[in-house]
């Protein structure tokens, strides 16, 4: 597991996006998990960017989301497909049929959450998984106690993630209760994780993936168990980490052998 500790959020961004625009330019046909939320915004509009600059083609990319939301309609507000749709598809020009989305409607969700496993493997797995994490350590919406084996599957949300939530929603208007997410397994399949995160709210939620035991109860802790993980923080999120000079004359130590 590496851990750097990045200046600013901006500088996680590039790095992340550097490492993605690399990846690209090595496999055309790239496979990408991604993810929503605030944190990887800023590696979205990189790539947005390189597209615009003809620095990059994602003609061949094929992208799997983490998750979705259990009855919102594709063009809410709120839905994860609207959000990819506007902060990267558009931009970067992913054909539709190339985009994936975690099932959300239909008489048998539990196939069709097969089909979505299938369909990543016949894909030929994730080469790289963007993630962020929740103030409560989830990583897609795998919430505490979700298997560390789990697959595609509806989950329940909590009440951290609900209220963590609410200030995308207008007073009175119902927010979703239920998501669709890939498994703890699931994620931990791809070939290489970048996680994200950023603010004083995760801190605790770094420390116990990077440095608890491995834990359902924090389920970003089931990263310790992959080969190539790499979390980008700002020091708000790496505030807590009780090995964080370790972390950085190790960042320190790679820089000038020029081996990252
Ligand atoms: C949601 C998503 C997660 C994401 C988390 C953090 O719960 N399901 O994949 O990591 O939000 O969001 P933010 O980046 O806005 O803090």
């Amino acid at each position: 597991m590496r851990v750097i500790e990045c200046p600013s959020q901006d500088q996680a961004a590039d790095l992340v996006a550097t490492e993605i625009l690399e990846a690209l330019h090595h496999k055309p046909g790239l496979v990408l998990g991604l993810a929503t939320g605030s944190t990887p915004i800023g590696v979205y509009e990189r790539l947005v960017r390189a597209r615009r600059e003809g620095r990059a083609d994602f003609s061949r990319v094929r992208t799997f989301n983490l998750d979705e939301y259990i009855g919102l309609p594709a063009d809410h507000p709120q839905s994860y497909r609207r959000f990819m749709r506007e902060h990267l598809f558009d931009g970067v020009g992913i054909p539709a049929h190339h985009v994936h989305f975690p099932p959300t409607e239909g008489k048998d969700l539990l196939s069709a959450c097969r089909a979505y496993e299938q369909a990543i493997r016949a894909a030929g797995g994730i080469d790289i998984q963007i993630l962020g994490i929740g103030s409560n350590g989830h990583i897609g919406f795998n919430e505490p106690t979700s298997s560390l084996a789990s697959r595609t599957r509806v989950k329940t949300l909590t009440d951290k993630t609900l209220a963590d939530n609410a200030r995308f929603y207008a007073p009175g208007e119902q927010q979703p209760q239920l998501a669709t997410t890939m498994g703890v397994g699931t994620i931990l399949e791809a070939r290489r994780i970048l996680l994200q995160s950023f603010g004083s709210k995760k801190a605790e939620a770094v420390r116990q993936a990077v440095e608890g035991p491995v834990s359902s109860f924090w389920p970003a802790s089931a990263l310790q168990l992959h080969p190539d993980v790499v979390f980008y923080l700002d020091g708000d999120s790496a505030s807590s980490l009780t090995m964080r000079e370790y972390y950085r004359r190790v960042r320190r130590n790679e820089l000038e052998l020029g081996s990252h």
